[in-house]
């Protein structure tokens, strides 16, 4: 898609990337190879979603299974609120004992991969059975830390993004598709 389009509520120009129908295909197919993966799993599998911006995509994600799944949350924010990373602040930890458990990481976009590896290192010492990473967006340019993304929903290229989700400033976590901000 290469429209250029002006949702709703967004004051600023922004290019449609990503269509909220192809995001559900492709979340879909995330499901069904996930469900494939841990079929013979005798817990429950564990999704550690990672606030806020993994939320939309964690929704989508869970009713895509086709396996029993609880929801865990964890927060790791950055501070500063504009397109710029600032310094790490891990804050909500999990609430329930994760040893022996199958974990699945869940994270909205993959960028530095700082925010991630962080977290796994915590839920490393919590001792889960496994521990697999699914990302809805990889962004491969800005990396400084190597990450395994098990399940990727979409690889991207070096723009900032907003919607399903993903926020600027806090806002446009409602729009429906992925859309580059300009
Ligand atoms: P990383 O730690 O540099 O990999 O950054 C990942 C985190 O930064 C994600 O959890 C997002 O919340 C945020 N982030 C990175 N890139 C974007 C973007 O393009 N739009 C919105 N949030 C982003
Ligand atoms: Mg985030």
């Amino acid at each position: 898609m290469t429209d250029v389009m002006a949702p709703p509520a967004l004051k600023r120009t922004a290019r449609a990337l990503i269509s909220a129908e192809r995001i559900a295909k492709r979340v879909q197919e995330l499901g069904e190879q996930i469900s494939g993966v841990y079929a013979d799993i005798d817990t429950p599998l564990v999704l550690v979603v990672i606030l806020k911006g993994a939320t939309v995509f964690a929704a989508d994600l869970l009713r895509s299974l086709s396996i029993p799944a609880e929801l865990e949350f964890v927060s790791a924010a950055s501070y500063g609120s504009g397109t710029t990373p600032g310094k790490l602040k891990l804050a909500h930890m999990v609430e329930g004992p994760l040893v022996g458990r199958h974990v699945l990481l869940i994270e909205d976009i993959i960028d530095s991969g700082r925010t991630v590896s962080a977290i796994a290192r915590y839920l490393r010492r919590l001792k889960p059975a496994s521990l697999r990473l699914a990302a809805l967006l990889d962004r491969p340019a800005r990396r400084e830390v190597e990450v395994e993304i098990d399940f990727t929903g979409f690889v991207i290229p070096d723009k900032f993004v907003i919607g399903y989700g993903l926020d600027y400033a806090g806002l446009y976590r409602e729009l429906p598709g992925i859309y580059v901000l300009s």
